[in-house]
Formats: structure tokens, C-alpha cells, sequence
């Protein structure tokens, strides 16, 4: 994670780096840092907290002026989030200063090297080592020591220099961390992301691995690891800066909830037509799709969950054995991938590196990759075979929501499409569930008005210490999220169960009082979820009870019910995920938190 910005040009640098890093705030936000060539030398102004504090400190002392700079936003992996530790860091006799998002894996053994030929650290980054062997390397030619370091280090980096001896360049290069450039006239732009430099150009170029770039104000030069020059294709940016501006909201995540119907609506609409489900993006025959042998789903996080709902869907749909990982485990647990079988990768940000490493690891092992990817040119997205791309527009507060929607509408599309392939939908079938799925919006739009309610729910749980969670089968999928969603925000301890796995342990922890929330939409299971309800009601539970149609039965046993609209089952995680947003959102806002940018989190997890 982290955030990295660079300006080169004749404006004033300090306010596009501080306006660039604000927009980059959402890959970490502990610490934060600007340098600026000044009389001679690069000043470099870094402190503790959010990019608000580094403002603050800067206004505190006599502005930058310089036009050439570098800055970065924090998200902590080696050294605490502490003054000391924030970038920029300086290298040598602070010829060099530099930043750094991702980690040197072989920070150790290159810092006690550096340290016998003399150099001396002041923080406990893994990131002034890369700037002291920067310098260790350079002579006289930037890109021959930025080649150097990339042979000597192991790991992960997008990273930009400055070096005192080249006020007129910024030299920069990346390895499994994004990095982008964008062309201005008369000055140039870098940063991990293209939101922050939409405000300044539209054109932008997009970094592969081992890439370097050379900026100077008036010219931009690529090269390969070997020092030799690249011709790279200009990327025009075509969405609005504006999509990521907070429109009256109190909150970016309270926005993005709102924004869900939008959302799912524009991704399912253009996949929907004269009722057939067309997804021209997936380069699979008919054949291809009769000969997969297994669909492995690979996520992180909330998208790890729609690939949970995924396997039910796919499953019971399409009849295709599914297999979903974490793809942190799924990297390193050598999976068995045989010749037809698919790897679907899901991702908002199309960077979190544990996805983007397993869905290397498929294509490896020979596997047809299909990715679902929110960011359009992402690299997850450019290096699968096929992206489906999630049309939520830009999400920027770190508990997902309209995205994690979105997802969820690109899996039915899936789901439907494999099970015309297999034999298993009717061209009349098809025809209702796309019915189904264009009328789906509409319904989540119905639930947001369930907003009061849980408010209410909210200021009466604020307090618990743990929240349960328990559901079958796809409501179990639903959960999780749930549960997530909750903690990730609220910093309320919360677990989510299989509702039948609950007696092996969890019931345990019930005691009188206790929240939980249990999901018992599915009906063919409901019975027996009513019996799990029953049980930690019987053990003094405070039962919240999300059920779909009437079911009045339910309010003998639960102590609140929502109630949520009847639909499909497939379609039963969009609707029942809704309430739990809600419920998160306040529960958050009732015990102060930060909801957009909970403690600890980043949205783009860009390191493993
Ligand atoms: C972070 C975010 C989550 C997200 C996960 C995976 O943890 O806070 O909201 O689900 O990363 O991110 P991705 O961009 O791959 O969907």
C-alpha cells in the first residue's frame, strides 16, 4: 500500500503533491511526507497522522516553492507510524531522497552491508535502505544506479528519487506496486493512481514491472531493467474526477451505499439484451465452457466473500465444481489446476498483491483467468486473459460496498452464462432471470430504506463487545460480510459462523446479552436455521433476525427482525447485504469512528 506523487514542471510542486497524496489517502493514511528541491538542496517536510496534519505542519514554517517534487502517504510495514519513519527518506549525505510503496524483502542483509560501508539510519524502514544504496550506486548516471538497485533488491517497490546532483529529473520505477505517470505540457506528473493526477491531464501512461521512467519537465523517457529506451502507449482516461467526490455525503461509504442500485445497475444493464445474458469480455466457446473441470475463485477480503457466494451460485447454477481461496493461501499451497479448469480472480482495486500473485500462479499453472475488476486498467485487469469490469465507478471509503455489489451482479451474469453453456438454462429461463436481474436494482433501492431502522439497532448494540453472525449456505457467505463490515468500521470484535458449525464451539461464547444476527433468507434451509436461532436465544442471545417474506413465526425467537424482500435465492446476498451496511455504517458512527478510513486498513492492499 502507501501512496507515492511526483511533480516536475514551472508551477509550484507543494500543492499537486499534497493534492495528489489527499486523492492517494486511501492506500494508507499513518504518516505523510513532501520533498521539494529548494536553494540547493531538497526540503523535506514528514510527520505522524493524515495528509490534514501534514498541511498543518506546512503551514506552521515558510512554504515550499520549488517545482520538483516528490510525496507519499503511509500505510506502515516496517517501523511504527512515527515522524522518523514517514517518507520521504533521504540516502547518503542526503544527496538522494526517496520514497518507497511495497517492501524490500532483503532489507536486512543490504542494511548491515550499507552500515559497514559506512552509512548511517535514523528510522527502522525497509525503505532508507533503497535510498542509501541508491546513493551507494550512483556515480553520475541516474538510471544506471536505479538499475542497480533493481538488481540488488528483492521484494516489492514503487519508488521515485530525487537526486541533489539532478534538480532538473525524477527518476522512478516499479515492481509489483503500481506507478503511473501523467503527461502535462510543460510539466509531468507521477503517482501510484491515476485519481491524483486527473486534476492536471487526462493522459497518462501505466508502468509495467520493472520499468523505469526519467522525467524532466518538458520530456518523459521509459526504459526497460536493462537500461534499454521503451516506446509506451498512451492511456486516455475517459471517467470524471468528480465520481470520487464525497456529493453531500457525510460520508464516502455512506455515498457508495446509497450508490448501489447505480451501480449494480450499470453493470448488469449492457450485459442484458432482449433477454439474453451477453458478456462479450469472456473469451470462453460454448466448448470451453462444457470442458471446465473445476472454477477456482481467488480474492481477498470482502471480494473473497462474493467469491464465497460464488461457489454456491456456480454450483447450483451451472453445476461446476467451484473451489474459493483466499489468495494468500491459494499462492503458496500449490494448487491443483488441471488442463480447462478457470481461475476467477476478484478485485476492486485490481493491485491487492496477494491476488495479483495467485492469479500469476493460475496462469503458471496453465489455467484460463478471468478477472472482475473495478479499476479499468489495473493490473490485474491487464494481465488476465478476460476482465469483467464491475461498472461501480471510483470507490474510495476502505469498507467496500457498491463494489462488493457489483461483483456480486457480475457472478449471476457468470453463473447464468456457464449454465446456458452446460444445458442448464432454458432460452425461457434465461429470459426470466435476466427479468430478474434488471429488476434487481429496484429492489436494493427498496432497502436502503430500511436506514432508520437499523440506525435505531445501531444505538441500541453500540456498546456490545462481540456481535456473532451466523447464516447456511449463501446466507453464511452473506455473514461474513456482515461481520467484516462491522469490525472493520466499528472496531467491534465480530465472527461469522456457518449457523450449523456453531455448536462446535462458537456457542460457547454466547452469553445473556450477546448480540447476533442471523441470516435466515434461504428457505429451503430456514427451518433449520430457525433451530440454530432458538439455540442462542435459549442461551440469553440477543437475536437480530434478517428473514425474507412473512415468516411471523420468526418473532417468538428473535428479538428484532428485518425483513427483506422475496427473490431468487441465487439474488439473496444483494439484498441481505444491504441492511448489514447500514447496520455497520451506524454502529460506527455512533461509537465516533472514522467510517471512511478505519484504523490499520488501506483500500489497496499492494503489499502481501
Ligand atoms: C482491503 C479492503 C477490502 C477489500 C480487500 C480486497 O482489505 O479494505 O475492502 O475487500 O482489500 O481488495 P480488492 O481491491 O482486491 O477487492
Amino acid at each position: 500500500m502507501c501512496g507515492i506523487v511526483g511533480y516536475i514542471g514551472e508551477n509550484g510542486a507543494s500543492p499537486m503533491l499534497l493534492d495528489g497524496l489527499k486523492k492517494l489517502e486511501y492506500r494508507g493514511y499513518d504518516s505523510a511526507g513532501i520533498a521539494v528541491y529548494q536553494n540547493g538542496g531538497v526540503q523535506v517536510v514528514k510527520t505522524k497522522g493524515r495528509i490534514a496534519d501534514l498541511e498543518q505542519k506546512l503551514s506552521k514554517q515558510s512554504p515550499l516553492v520549488g517545482t520538483v517534487g516528490i510525496g507519499h502517504t503511509r500505510w506502515a510495514t516496517h517501523g511504527a507510524p512515527t515522524d522518523a519513519n514517514a517518507h520521504p527518506h533521504k540516502g547518503g549525505d542526503g544527496r538522494i531522497t526517496l520514497v518507497h510503496n511495497g517492501i524490500i524483502e532483503n532489507y536486512i542483509e543490504l542494511k548491515s552491508m550499507l552500515e559497514t560501508a559506512g552509512y548511517r539510519f535514523l528510522s527502522e524502514t525497509d525503505t532508507e535502505v533503497l535510498a542509501h544504496l541508491f546513493d551507494y550506486y550512483y556515480k553520475d548516471d541516474l538510471l544506471e544506479a536505479m538499475q542497480k538497485v533493481m538488481r540488488t533488491v528483492r521484494g516489492s517497490y514503487a519508488t521515485a528519487v530525487l537526486s541533489t546532483d539532478a534538480p532538473d529529473c525524477i527518476i522512478a520505477a516499479k515492481k509489483d506496486s503500481p506507478l503511473i505517470v501523467g503527461k502535462g505540457d510543460g510539466e509531468n506528473f507521477l503517482a501510484s493512481d491515476i485519481p491524483a493526477v486527473l486534476k492536471y491531464t487526462r493522459e497518462c501512461y501505466l508502468l509495467e514491472d520493472g520499468e523505469i521512467v526519467l522525467l524532466k519537465k518538458d520530456g518523459i523517457s521509459f526504459f526497460d531493467r536493462d537500461g534499454a529506451p521503451l516506446k509506451k502507449e498512451i492511456y486516455r482516461v475517459t471517467w470524471d474526477a468528480e465520481a470520487a467526490e464525497k456529493g453531500g455525503y457525510a460520508h464516502f461509504m455512506k455515498k457508495e451505499i446509497a450508490e448501489q442500485p447505480k451501480a449494480v445497475r450499470d453493470t448488469l444493464s449492457p450485459r442484458l439484451q432482449d433477454g439474453k445474458i451477453t458478456i462479450p469480455e469472456l473469451h470462453l466457446t460454448e466448448e470451453d465452457i462444457r470442458a471446465i473441470g473445476k472454477i477456482h475463485i481467488v480474492a481477498c477480503g470482502s471480494a473473497w466473500h462474493v467469491g464465497m457466494a460464488a461457489k454456491y451460485i456456480f454450483e447450483a447454477a451451472a453445476g461446476i465444481s467451484c473451489e474459493t481461496d483466499l489468495a494468500s493461501e491459494f499462492r503458496y499451497r500449490d494448487p491443483i489446476i488441471r488442463k480447462g479448469d478457470i481461475c476467477i480472480v476478484i478485485s476492486q482495486s485490481g493491485e491487492t498483491a496477494d491476488t495479483l500473485a495467485a492469479l500469476r500462479e493460475a496462469k503458471r499453472k496453465g489455467a484460463h483467468t478471468v478477472s472482475v475488476v473495478n479499476v479499468v486498467a489495473s493490473t490485474i485487469a491487464r494481465e488476465s486473459d478476460d476482465v469483467i469490469y464491475t461498472l461501480a465507478g471510483p470507490e474510495i471509503a476502505v469498507a467496500t460496498t457498491k463494489a462488493f455489489s457489483a461483483q456480486l451482479a457480475v457472478v449471476y451474469l457468470l453463473a447464468l452464462h456457464f449454465a446456458k453453456a452446460v444445458g442448464r438454462l432454458s432460452p425461457e429461463s434465461e429470459v426470466e432471470k435476466c427479468a430478474q436481474l434488471s429488476a434487481l436494482p429496484e429492489k436494493i433501492e427498496s432497502l436502503l430504506a430500511l436506514e432508520e431502522d437499523m440506525a435505531a439497532l445501531a444505538k441500541q448494540f453500540a456498546a456490545a463487545k462481540n456481535v456473532f453472525f451466523i447464516g447456511r449456505g449463501l446466507d453464511y457467505a452473506i455473514s461474513l460480510e456482515g461481520s467484516l463490515k462491522l469490525k472493520e468500521i466499528s472496531y467491534i470484535h465480530s465472527e461469522a459462523y456457518a449457523a450449523g458449525e456453531l455448536k462446535h464451539g462458537t456457542i460457547s461464547l454466547i452469553e445473556p446479552g450477546t448480540p447476533v444476527v442471523a441470516v435466515a433468507t434461504d428457505e429451503d434451509l430456514f427451518e433449520k436455521t430457525l433451530g440454530n436461532i432458538k439455540e442462542v436465544r435459549a442461551r440469553g442471545a440477543n437475536v437480530i433476525a434478517l428473514v425474507s417474506g412473512e415468516h411471523q413465526e420468526v418473532r417468538e425467537f428473535a428479538d428484532y427482525v428485518i425483513y427483506v424482500p422475496k427473490a431468487d435465492k441465487m439474488l439473496t446476498p444483494s439484498l441481505n447485504v444491504i441492511p448489514l451496511q447500514i447496520f455497520a455504517y451506524y454502529m460506527a458512527l455512533e461509537r465516533g469512528c472514522d467510517v471512511d478510513k478505519p484504523r490499520n486498513l488501506a483500500k489497496s492492499v499492494t503489499v502481501e
